[in-house]
């Protein structure tokens, strides 16, 4: 089988040199890819690291070996072009159709998914020109990667950073392995929970549960690849990489989790609750560590519930049409548990999966069936949590029509 023939444009920004790292993961992962910078490009990284970590001649004018009208070919025979940094100049070439060299001669002639990781300095991302130019390009199917937060060029900080390179991939993954130009959540903003809420007892100890975050994280990234808009909301998923395009809200307990799921839901068009909240607290918190007392047998622990955030959004809907998914964690009668729950619950959709020491926890797959509150019963076969984040928000844009 042909390797999937992938371009990578490159645009002038520092953070050219974070492309070779895309450059590499594309390459060892079994694609075919063709690097195209832009001239201001190679004076960050030059020709010849674009050209012996791809396999292939680099050049950024369409005068170069014109007999192959490269203008044209690299675009019609791509299966994915994506431009990583996209500068705003990169930005508002592309959203006007401009073609003054191979890159952008190139993104006028693909047929195939477009994906751009814009980096630049913050006043230039949030100026209403760069805003236009990515609302078109978004609108006319592209996936526009909201940039990260965090340390520019120099000393400054603020929102502009490319995202890392291994998340740029994964987008560029899922981009791929749908392969449709027309993102199906473009517009739509979701709202995802992960990780596992931590329930203090004292400044040093808490109640908490198994859970890793990687499938809520595998939701967001799914749905960003997908052109959403997400809000991801984490708790206690340390160490885990920030997904690309994601804003992401740090929580550690139930409450506030509750709390920053309301908040992002108030204008969302779906939200799905990954995350394992905890239904208990302790009733108390003890402001300084609590102490063994020789002798004396210990305090018992007194809980008491927590809000069910999955139960209170699903009743009071903040839009109308608000798709709402839940996931349950079973460890026996899976299937009769999860309609019961399902019901108890009230969301349109719920994940049902079979948990236990070895089982789901901080693993790479996981094997499911979505329950819809319509009858329905999707099962998704072992494999990777990414195709059940796929098959999850397939079912979602189904019901948001
Ligand atoms: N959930 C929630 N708020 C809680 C507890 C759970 O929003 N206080 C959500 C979880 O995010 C998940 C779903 O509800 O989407 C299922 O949670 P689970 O704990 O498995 O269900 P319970 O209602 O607690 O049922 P049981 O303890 O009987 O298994």
């Amino acid at each position: 089988m042909d390797k999937p023939k992938v371009v990578l444009g490159v645009s002038g920004g520092i953070a050219a040199y974070k492309a070779c790292e895309l450059l590499r993961r594309l390459t060892e992962s079994g694609h075919d890819v063709r690097v195209v910078p832009t001239a201001s490009a190679l004076h960050f990284v030059g020709a010849a690291t674009w050209s012996a970590l791809s396999g292939h001649p680099v050049s950024t004018e369409v005068w170069d070996d014109v007999h192959e009208v490269p203008h044209v070919r690299i675009g019609q025979q791509a299966d994915l072009v994506v431009v990583a940094p996209a500068t705003a100049d990169m930005l508002a070439k592309a959203a006007h159709g401009l073609a003054d060299d191979l890159l952008t001669n190139t993104l006028l002639t693909a047929r195939c998914p477009v994906v751009f990781a814009p980096a630049m300095h913050t006043e230039m991302w949030e100026h209403p020109a760069t805003q236009e130019n990515v609302a078109t390009l978004r609108r006319r199917g592209a996936v526009v990667i909201e940039p990260a937060v965090g340390r520019l060029t120099g000393v400054d900080t603020g929102k502009g950073r490319l995202p890392e390179p291994a998340e740029i991939f994964e987008v560029c993954r899922s981009v791929l392995a749908r392969g449709v130009t027309e993102p199906d959540l473009k517009g739509r903003h979701v709202v995802v929970s992960a990780g596992g809420t931590r329930e203090p007892l004292d400044p040093v100890r808490f109640l908490g549960n198994r859970s890793s975050g990687k499938q809520g994280y595998a939701l967001a990234r799914t749905a960003a690849a997908r052109g959403a808009r997400v809000t991801l909301v984490a708790a206690n998923t340390t160490g885990l990489p920030e997904p690309a395009g994601v804003d992401l809200v740090q929580v550690g307990t139930a409450v506030q989790l509750r709390e920053a799921v309301l908040k992002a839901a108030a204008e969302a068009d779906a939200v799905v609750m990954a995350a394992a909240v905890a239904d208990f607290r302790p009733a108390t918190y003890a402001a300084g560590k609590i102490k063994k007392q020789d002798g004396q047998e210990p305090e018992p622990v007194v809980l008491v519930r927590n809000p069910d955030i999955l139960a209170e959004i699903s009743a009071d809907r903040a839009r109308p049409g608000q798709v709402i998914v839940g996931f349950a964690a079973e460890t026996d009668d899976v299937l009769a548990n999860g309609r019961r729950k399902l019901q108890r619950k009230g969301c349109d959709l719920l994940v049902v999966n079979e948990v236990g020491e070895r089982k789901t926890f901080g693993s790479e797959q996981n094997e499911a069936v979505v329950l819809g509150a319509d009858g329905t019963e999707t099962p998704v076969p072992y494999g990777p949590k990414e195709a059940l984040a796929d098959t999850v928000w397939d079912l979602v844009a189904e019901r948001l029509g």
